[in-house]
């Protein structure tokens, strides 16, 4: 939890700085009994939200950005707008999902990516879904003790070219767009290009970013090269241009996915990998292909869960969670003692899974069925104590490490009613720190998503088993957690996601809450104060004045203990509500949601 949690730290500074969104904003519209647009049909009435009177957000009226048509919430305003001139210029959502992820390459350098991986969730109006996991892989010379050996640096799983899995950001847009949209792929690219080569004012979020992963960056001389022109970082609104990443996305927009796994920038990769002890090959890039899978289907109380199955963790757990928590009738009241021991105990029991059954189900055997059904739910229920905390070493759990923080999600709905929801990551803030000299884009560090240790925890404290230990081709255990959920008519409600490692899991599900349990608005459902369990450490994370004393004290004496954050999770979601949709980016970061 170190560096995220220092990530957090920067994040919840830069809050102040994040420049408001572009579109036109509006006070919040209730989304009400009478919501008829688009033919779409009714959903309930929010209700008021109560928070912590020393809460760093009030709840109530406005906040988010209303747009009647559609809308684009990621964390950068310029990416989001990059996605409404695709859907203007006659682009579908998926359209204007891949032109904002392109664009985030260049905007968000630090997580938006060319040199990582992700997963898309993709709902169309006429009913059609689909997800695709571009996920890293281990490249072909990896082992699975690889950080173990004598002399291999202690951070070379986070630093450095060993650190990256073969990247997959290119191969799934790139299949999604194909598949899925509308425009020809080299005008879906046009807005990156552009922002690649034109240059754009450089937003705080950029300039405070690189200056904090400064000394990271020194130790590799084509990032030095590609961030901080004539020795340092851009300064705020000053013009950042990217020739190098202009010119490597011009190769993609000219031949697709080979522009990038082939040809130039597959050298330029492989002459990286060289320079330093990587072992990313060209073999490996050609390799490279991004699967298809069957969307995950939660419904709960009603409603209904579209979500990333394993190699993702994030739906598994997500459903495991929310079907413990659908055994209840009704929820305690938001922010008391019981709703919060609910929450974190099934958490907790759900994350023990998490942590030693998932892994890459083209690897390992994963029980998907049985953790993600009702039944199973109602026997970790019972092992909850209505008053008592249980220790994560009391529950019952396979041999989690006993055998042998930077991401960006986005959340798209276009004019039809099309929606995807896309996480992407390079892993740690500007990934490894490589960048890959004359082509201008940074390589993820992705491999310690592995138990590249096992039995010791990695980067956010996970400590996990043999299900994910390094193998050749093998993709790495995600966290990522990109969601569409559905009315209980079956209309589109919620498209929403995180980043923020282990924490995307359970605040992209606490939004999800907020809205069907709690009833709040999309702004109060966003802005309410958050908390996290992993199972180890065995520990309930809060966010700083986020409990009322009261319930603390509650909560101390059941059993539980406390780490206190600044900011958890970073969450960017777009919802229904009467008359058109409201866009929202996460309010303890930066960003934008753009909509027309
Ligand atoms: O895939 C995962 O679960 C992690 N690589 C995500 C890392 C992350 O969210 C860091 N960001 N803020």
């Amino acid at each position: 939890m170190r560096h995220a949690s220092r990530a957090f730290a920067a994040v919840a500074a830069l809050s102040a700085l994040a420049a408001a969104p572009a579109a036109c904003r509006a006070p919040a519209p209730a989304t009400g009994a009478a919501a008829g647009a688009f033919g779409a049909p009714a959903i309930p009435e929010r209700r008021a939200a109560s928070f912590p009177e020393e809460w760093r957000f009030s709840p109530g009226e406005g906040g988010a950005t209303f747009a009647p048509h559609a809308m684009v919430a990621s964390n950068s305003a310029l990416a989001s707008a990059a996605g409404v001139e695709i859907m203007k210029a006659g682009g579908n959502a998926v359209d204007a999902a891949v032109a904002t992820g392109f664009a985030l390459a260049v905007t968000l350098p630090g997580a938006g990516n060319l040199g990582g991986g992700g997963f898309s969730v993709i709902r169309m109006a006429d009913g059609r879904t689909a997800t695709i996991d571009y996920r890293e892989t281990a490249p072909l010379a990896a082992t699975r003790d690889m950080y173990l050996r004598p002399g291999v640096a202690p951070d070379a799983s986070v630093t450095g070219p060993l650190a990256s899995g073969v990247p997959g950001s290119v191969a799934g847009l790139t299949a999604a767009q194909a598949r899925f949209g509308r425009l020809p792929l080299a005008r879906v690219m046009a807005p990156a290009i552009r922002l690649a080569e034109e240059g754009f004012a450089a937003e705080s979020s950029l300039m405070l970013g690189l200056r904090r992963d400064s000394a990271r960056f020194a130790r590799y001389p084509s990032s030095v090269a590609a961030f901080f022109p004539g020795g340092s970082a851009p300064a705020y609104r000053a013009r950042f241009r990217q020739p190098d990443l202009a010119r490597t996305l011009r190769r993609i927009a000219d031949r697709g996915a080979p522009g990038f796994y082939e040809g130039e920038t597959a050298t330029l990769v492989e002459a990286e990998m060289k320079r330093d002890g990587g072992i990313i090959t060209r073999e490996d890039l050609a390799r490279y292909r991004p699967v298809w899978r069957d969307a995950l289907v939660v419904p709960y109380r009603g409603y209904t869960l579209i979500t990333m199955p394993p190699v993702s963790s994030g739906g598994t757990t997500i459903a495991e969670t929310l079907n413990i928590l659908e055994t209840y009738d009704t929820l305690p009241p938001f922010g008391s003692a019981a709703y919060t021991h609910l929450l974190g105990s099934a958490y907790q029991r759900a994350f023990v899974d998490r942590n030693s059954k998932l892994g890459d189900p083209a690897f390992v055997r994963v029980p998907l069925a049985e953790l993600t059904s009702k039944a199973y739910a109602r026997r970790l229920r019972a092992t909850i104590e209505p008053a008592r905390y249980t220790p994560t070493r009391a529950l019952p759990q396979t041999a989690a490490g006993n055998e042998k923080s930077e991401t960006t999600h986005y959340s798209v709905v276009d004019a039809d009613g099309n929606a995807v929801a896309t996480t992407t990551t390079l892993n740690n803030g500007f990934g490894s720190a490589v960048t890959v000299g004359g082509a201008g884009f940074l390589l993820n560090d992705e491999m310690d998503d592995f138990a590249a240790r096992p039995g010791q925890p990695n980067m956010f404290g996970l400590i996990e088993g043999g299900q994910n230990e390094i193998a050749p081709g093998k993709r790495m255990l995600s966290s990522m957690s990109p969601t569409i959920v559905l009315d209980p008519r079956g209309g589109l409600l919620l498209v929403v996601g995180a980043a923020g490692g282990p924490t995307i899991i359970t605040g992209t599900s606490q939004v999800i809450l907020n809205v069907v349990d709690h009833r709040m608005s999309l702004a109060d459902a966003m802005r309410a104060p958050r908390v996290h369990h992993q199972a180890l450490p065995d520990s309930l994370v809060v966010e700083r004045t986020g409990l009322r004393p009261a319930v603390r004290d509650s909560l101390a004496a059941m059993g539980y203990h406390f780490l206190e954050r600044d900011a958890l999770v970073n969450v960017n979601a777009v919802m229904r509500v009467r008359g058109g949709w409201e866009g929202m980016h996460e309010p303890r970061s930066f960003g934008g949601a753009v909509g027309y």
